[in-house]
């Protein structure tokens, strides 16, 4: 029997409820009034209540309806970004499912640990190469590497996780445009200069590719507007090539992750301590004056307690990227996050901009 997680049982169950109550209220009504504008029969009415109900219940059940999966055990991942967090645990978890996987690392040729640990597997399906997204230089070179290691390169590449990325935080006055290029060059070009040369390989195994952006590609908060940029052109960016490659038979999948800092290096308390210093010295000193220190302090302490409430276990995200790469027919978008999250999102997602603004950015 298909399983539903708490949050669809009380999503199913409030929906049930609040049907109930306007069935006996207004809503046949509302339903009687539009029928006879349009000149339909009123037998109408009840269809739609019930088409209303079965569309809700069939969106709730669908993502736990068995959608196939694909073999593993002849097909090859590149991920990038595998020195530490998700790519890192993604390299080792794929290749336990028996992928063979090219785990790409910023730090290889520095001794990194991650790069270090991942090739201590000394496994002929595990493979560690140097692969920095900014360079076309090492990206290039990483794609060769992968072409010299594939059994058959005219079978290609069966997936490119796009993974590799850096965050910060800051309002938009405090950001300089040099940092806003900083972090787009990695989280966006990056991942375009990526997937553009490993796509010929992608295109011969009918492939995926999988571009980790974040919730923060959907919608946008107070004081991250640089990282929001960049996710939300990963979005743009992953839509569009998702048209394209239709015809090809490759399918784009994107990952959505809510608030999981505490479980990897992204933005650790050192890291958003460097970087409030960063900021405040590179501010001019008009906004200075205007905002004062103690309003700028209070956005560092409010980014700390965000990393400090986060979800500490990775596994719903390297769940989601597993199913994108292994099932059949993989969804466009995976959102997996906790459900305070799952609520905001969706509220500031698919509500009214006025709605949403006065509930969330008052
Ligand atoms: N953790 C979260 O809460 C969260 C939420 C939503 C989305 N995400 C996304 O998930 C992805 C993975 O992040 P994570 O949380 O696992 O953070 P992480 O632990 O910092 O991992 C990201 C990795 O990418 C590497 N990297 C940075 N620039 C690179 C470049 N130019 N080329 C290749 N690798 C590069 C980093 O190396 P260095 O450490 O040396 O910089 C790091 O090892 C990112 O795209 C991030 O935006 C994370």
């Amino acid at each position: 029997m298909a399983k539903f997680s708490h949050l669809q049982v009380a999503a199913m169950v409030l929906f049930s409820f609040l049907l109930t109550l306007s069935l006996g209220w207004w809503l046949p009504e509302i339903l009687l009034q539009l029928v006879k504008v349009f000149g339909c029969p009123e037998e109408l009415v009840s269809h739609c209540i019930v088409l209303m109900y079965l569309v809700f219940v069939l969106c709730l059940v669908t993502p736990a309806l068995p959608r196939g999966s694909v073999k593993v055990e002849d097909k090859t991942i590149l991920i990038t970004g595998c020195d530490t967090g998700i790519g890192f645990a993604l390299a080792k978890h794929l290749h336990a499912k028996g992928f063979s996987v090219f785990a790409g690392c910023l730090l290889k040729d520095k001794n990194g640990e991650g790069a270090q640990i991942l090739e201590k597997n000394k496994c002929e399906r595990l493979k560690v190469l140097q692969m920095n997204t900014c360079s076309d230089e090492e990206v290039l070179q990483a794609v060769e590497f992968v072409r010299r290691h594939l059994r058959d390169p005219e079978k290609g590449l069966w997936g490119v996780v796009n993974n590799a990325g850096i965050s910060t935080f800051g309002e938009v006055e405090f950001t300089s445009v040099a940092h806003y290029k900083e972090i787009a060059d990695v989280n966006l070009w990056g991942t375009i200069r990526a997937t553009k040369a490993f796509l010929p390989l992608i295109r011969r195994a009918n492939g995926r590719i999988v571009n980790v952006a974040s919730m923060f590609g959907r919608f946008g908060i107070a004081g991250l507007s640089a990282y929001c940029i960049s996710n939300y052109g990963m979005e743009a960016f992953s839509d569009c090539l998702r048209y394209e490659q239709r015809r090809w038979g490759v399918k784009v999948s994107i990952i959505e992750p809510g608030n999981y800092l505490a479980a990897t290096d992204i933005l650790t308390h050192s890291h958003i301590e460097s970087t409030a210093h960063r900021l405040w010295n590179e501010t001019s000193e008009i906004v200075k004056d205007d905002y004062g220190k103690a309003y700028f302090d209070r956005q560092t302490i409010t980014m700390k307690s965000f990393n400090s409430s986060s979800s500490k276990d990775i596994s719903p995200i390297i769940n989601a990227i597993t199913d994108a790469l292994t099932s059949r027919y993989p969804y466009c978008r995976y959102e997996p996050m906790d459900a305070y999250w799952w609520v905001r999102f969706h509220i500031l997602t698919y509500l009214p901009t006025p709605i949403a603004d006065w509930l969330y950015n008052n």
